[in-house]
């Protein structure tokens, strides 16, 4: 036996660990991209053209007198076709969409609106910017709002609960819409990590009083940035449309409303241009292909490791909505889940701790209470002094985060990538769990 290699008998047996010396699962490390610009095709191409041949990069009007710019227009029915939703505004960014959005629900100094403690600073920061306390509530194990711990941090002054679905995977909207209804307060879906997904059949952001969506470039469809903000309601969608385009409401939107009812109130400019449009027409179209690649991709992994001993998931409300963009794994405690993500990284099938939002009530920014401007409203109230942030406000949110793992799932993978997941966690998990 003497000529062979201690690391050549471990290679050679077939679950020995690649961190132990044995052969990897992959040769190469496996990659997941960006979903939209990953389905880049013709499509993109010929609408683009169209926007640069027509010299109209401008939504509302182009060089041509006979050419009337369409791209963004078209973007926002089909948007809101796909989402169920009556009205659909695109918007340049998701941090836009929900700035937007508190103006379209009337949050404004005074109110609280309750977020989840595990998100995207935008969703903290836009309740900031109207002048709002924003309220973080623990997630449970699906990483979404743990509707049981929500109502605990109702106040008189709460108006809105942002439901986030977090990581593709919807949130209870059953348990949350009861909530809303019961103090009534409105519900705002943020659907922007999870894009395409479903609760029960609807779409999500079908069922919010309002809801956004970020297109930015790690988003389901892609133009590098861009938003939307849809709802079933006539007036917060008028007052959305104003809010983005500095107060007014064109010719296009007002023919949507059946006529404007409002009165204009000082707005931003937030609006979407031709390219991002054209971009994003392209993408919407083929939003359902994408999505049932990467469900398709997802429900292999599943399927594959579900007999394996013990086996904790994230806790999903409605498995079959979920977008399936990542496979998250439990484990009893930190150091069994980082020990797994080093053992699946030498696999070349790479895990890593959830990612992708921040802990916000353990910002600094946060912490400090630190707003645009010292006399920001939203700190200097009673309420804001005393609100509570800090790691010791969400030990739910921060022990799910320090004991799962996410494996990133994209919707190029076929049969061999995602077979090799498959090995490299049944390789894996059962020396860990
Ligand atoms: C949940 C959530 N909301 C809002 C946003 C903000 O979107 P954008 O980056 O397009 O401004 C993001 C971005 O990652 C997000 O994850």
């Amino acid at each position: 036996m003497s000529w062979f290699t201690r690391r050549q008998l471990l290679a050679a047996m077939p679950m020995a660990l690649a961190a132990d010396g044995g052969s990897p699962v992959r040769k190469t490390p496996l990659r997941t991209r960006h979903f939209g610009p990953l389905f880049y095709g013709d499509e993109e191409w010929t609408l683009l053209a169209e926007v640069l041949k027509t010299r109209s990069p401008f939504r509302y009007w182009g060089l041509e007198r006979d050419h009337a710019p369409d791209k963004v227009a078209t973007f926002e029915k089909e948007f809101a076709a796909r989402m169920r939703t009556k009205h659909a505004l695109a918007v340049n960014s998701g941090t836009s969409a929900l700035q937007t959005a508190m103006a379209a629900l009337g949050v404004g100094p005074g109110d609280e609106v309750i977020i989840p403690a595990w998100t995207w600073h935008s969703c903290l920061t836009a309740v900031v910017m109207a002048g709002a306390l924003p309220v973080c509530a623990e997630v449970d194990d699906s990483f979404n709002l743990d509707p049981s711990l929500v109502e605990r941090h109702i106040t008189p002054r709460t108006r809105v609960i942002m439901a986030v679905h977090l990581q593709g995977c919807p949130a209870d909207m059953d348990a949350l819409t009861a909530i809303a209804r019961k103090h009534k307060l409105l519900l705002l879906e943020d659907c922007s990590q999870a894009v395409g997904a479903s609760y029960k059949g609807k779409p999500l952001g079908s069922m919010g009083d309002l809801s956004i969506a970020s297109l930015q470039v790690n988003k389901t469809i892609s133009a590098g940035e861009g938003g939307a903000v849809y709802t079933n309601d006539a007036a917060m969608f008028e007052r959305a449309i104003r809010f983005h385009d500095i107060g007014g409401v064109r010719p296009i939107h007002a023919e949507s409303l059946g006529g404007a009812k409002g009165q204009p109130f000082v707005g931003v400019n937030f609006r979407m241009n031709e390219f991002t449009g054209a971009v994003l027409v392209s993408q919407i179209r083929k939003l359902d292909k994408i999505v049932s690649s990467v469900r398709n991709a997802s429900r292999r992994v599943y399927d594959g490791i579900a007999d394996l001993k013990a086996i904790e998931f994230r806790k999903r409300p409605d498995p079959a909505g979920d977008l399936g963009s990542y496979v998250f794994l439990g484990f009893p405690d930190k150091d069994r889940r980082d020990r797994f993500i080093s053992l699946m990284n030498a696999e070349n099938v790479p895990a890593s701790p959830p990612s992708g939002s921040v802990v916000l009530p353990t910002q600094e920014y946060v912490m400090s209470r630190r707003a645009p401007h010292p006399k920001w409203p939203t700190w200097n109230s009673p309420e804001g002094k005393a609100a509570k942030y800090g790691p010791e406000s969400c030990p739910q949110t921060l022990r799910a985060l320090g004991r799962f793992a996410s494996v990133a799932i994209d919707p190029s993978y076929g049969e061999s990538e995602t077979r090799d997941i498959v090995a490299a966690i049944r390789k894996v998990y059962p020396k860990v769990a």
